[in-house]
This record gives structure tokens, sequence and C-alpha cells, in this order.
């Protein structure tokens, strides 16, 4: 796929995934309308919804053709606006910015972010919930909100960013630094993945085949991210650099360094491709996709 067709269908789904998202979000109206405005300012901040896209691609990919993924597409950028909010806060990386405005806590306060981050995970599965009035399998609906919900939880991203505080500043051995990046972030990326193959109507082993690229472009996804902290710029990523520095944290490049980081996140993201050429479908788009992950600008 040439360089200007894929920028040219990124954006359309893109545009897609924002409208999708848009229709879904809280009214800012009511006495709470506060709380709903905190919930929208960072929903609406300009996030990439990259998670949103790959669950759509991997619902098409694999024959699915309804309009029951749309409600889980909004939902799975909830959960991940949720978690910036949070990992914003005073008490976790305290970071003024993020998607280049101010973080939530910054613009509405401490103790309304913590509280615009709850609604928007409770938000994420009172939407989901809508799909069974869309027509839906309700046995895939309700598979779906299970797999997002333990992607999300104790078993998925919580738990691996329980061990990111736990471990704060501590020095981590290769292992521990892993289980941290396929928790708290490939975890997403295989609900992701998951959900919108478990809407088409997926088997086990295909479901199986995208929960392993989740993970492989999950973690070469935070590898990334550790060397943009290094090397980006606050300008193109709209948060602040350092702050892994800042926190004295562990990080794949403080490990293995900048170019030894390039070429395992590199590698990870070849294993995934290889992977999803495995499966059927058209996948195009998506190959494509994974592929500028590993050497995103933001
Ligand atoms: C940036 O995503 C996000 C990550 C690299 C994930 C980091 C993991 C956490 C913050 C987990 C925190 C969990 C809790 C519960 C606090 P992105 O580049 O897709 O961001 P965008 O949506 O702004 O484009
Ligand atoms: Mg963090």
């Amino acid at each position: 796929m040439s360089d200007k067709t894929f920028v040219s269908e990124l954006e359309r789904y893109t545009k897609y995934a924002n409208d999708v998202i848009h229709r879904y979000l809280p009214r800012e109206t009511g006495t709470q309308k506060h709380l709903s405005e905190a919930m929208n300012y960072s929903m609406n901040a300009g996030g990439k919804r990259l998670r949103p896209i790959l669950m759509y691609l991997s619902y098409r990919m694999l024959g699915g053709e309804g309009k029951e993924i749309e409600p889980f597409m909004a939902s799975i950028e909830m959960i991940h606006t949720h978690s910036l909010i949070h990992d914003d806060l005073p008490a976790l990386d305290n970071d003024m910015y993020r998607r280049g405005k101010k973080s939530t806590h910054a613009v509405f306060g401490e103790s309304a972010a913590i509280l615009a981050g709850d609604a928007l995970l409770n938000c994420a599965y009172e939407t989901m919930a809508r799909s069974f009035r869309m027509g839906a399998d309700p046995l895939l609906t309700g598979r779906a909100i299970g797999i997002l919900a333990e992607k999300t939880g104790v078993h998925g991203m919580l738990g691996g960013q329980a061990v990111d505080v736990e471990m704060d500043g501590k020095p981590l051995t290769t292992e521990q630094l892993e289980f941290i990046y396929e928790y708290k972030t490939g975890a997403l990326m295989e609900g992701s993945l998951m959900a919108g193959a478990c809407l088409a109507g997926a088997s086990d082993e295909q479901m199986e085949a995208l929960e392993k690229i989740g993970s492989e472009i999950g973690i070469a996804f935070q590898i990334r991210d550790d060397i943009l902290d290094v090397a980006g710029t606050q300008e193109v990523l709209g948060k602040p650099v350092g702050s892994d520095e800042k926190n004295n944290k562990t990080t794949y490049v403080t490990l293995h360094g900048l170019k030894k980081a390039g070429e395992d996140a590199q590698a990870l993201t070849q294993r995934a491709v290889r992977r999803l050429d495995e499966l059927p479908g058209e996948k195009g788009f998506l190959r494509t996709l994974l592929q500028s992950l590993a050497d995103r600008k933001y």
C-alpha cells in the first residue's frame, strides 16, 4: 500500500471512529453536567483512536458487517481515555499535558478528574450493553463484554498498571518490565482485536492468534513510547518528554539502549504481521497500520 493511500485511509477510519465515539458521549446537561464536561474534555482532545480502529478492522476482516461493533468502538476509547486521565493524576505520573492539551486534573481539579475517569469506565460498560438492543447475537455480545472486562481489569491493564506503580523508581528485570508492558499497554490492544473478532463470530483459534498479535504490537507500542519519551518532542507528542526520567522509571530504553529498543520493537511488529498474514480476510490496511506503529512519531 502506498504512503498516500495509507494516509488517506487512516484519515477515513479516524473520522469514522470519531463520528461513532461522539454519538455515545454523555450529554453535558443536568445538575451533574460538570462531570460530563470533564469526561468529554479528554475524549475530545484528539486521540489517535487506534484501539477502536483496530477493533473495527478485526471485525471486518473476519466478516462482521453489522452496526453492533459501534458501541464497542466507543467503549474501548472510553476505557483507554479513563486510563490516561488517571495515569496523569498527581498520585500516578503527575503529568500536566496530554494529547496536546492540559490534562484533565490540570483543568478540572484532581477530584473531578478521578470521578471523570471512574465515570468513563462505567460509561464504557453501559455503552457496550446497548449493543444487546441492536439485533446482535447476545452470546457473542456477552462474550465480547467479558473479553473487554478481563483485559481492562486485574488480569489486564489494571494489573500491569498496579505493578508499574508498585515498582516505580525501583530497578526492574527484563521479565518484570515485559509483564508490565504486556499488561498495561498490550491488554487493551489484545481486547480490541479479540472483541472485534468475537462479534464477527471468529473461531477460538483466530481469537488466540489475535490475542498474540495484540500482545506483540502492544509491547512494541510501549517500547516506542519509551523511545519517544527520550527522543520525541512535546510539540509532536502532545505531552511532555522526559516524564520517565523525571519519575526515575526503568524503561526498555534504560535497560537496553535506544538502538536495541528500536530493533526489538520492529522485530515484535514483524512477528505480529506474519501472524496476521495467516488469518483469512482482507487485511491490507491493518497490516500497514501495524507496521506504522513501530516507527510512529506520536
Ligand atoms: C498512549 O496511547 C497510552 C499508552 C502508551 C498506554 C500506557 C498505559 C497506561 C497509561 C495504563 C494506565 C492505566 C491506568 C488504569 C491508570 P496512545 O498513543 O494511543 O494515546 P492517544 O489515544 O492519545 O493517541
Ligand atoms: Mg504511566
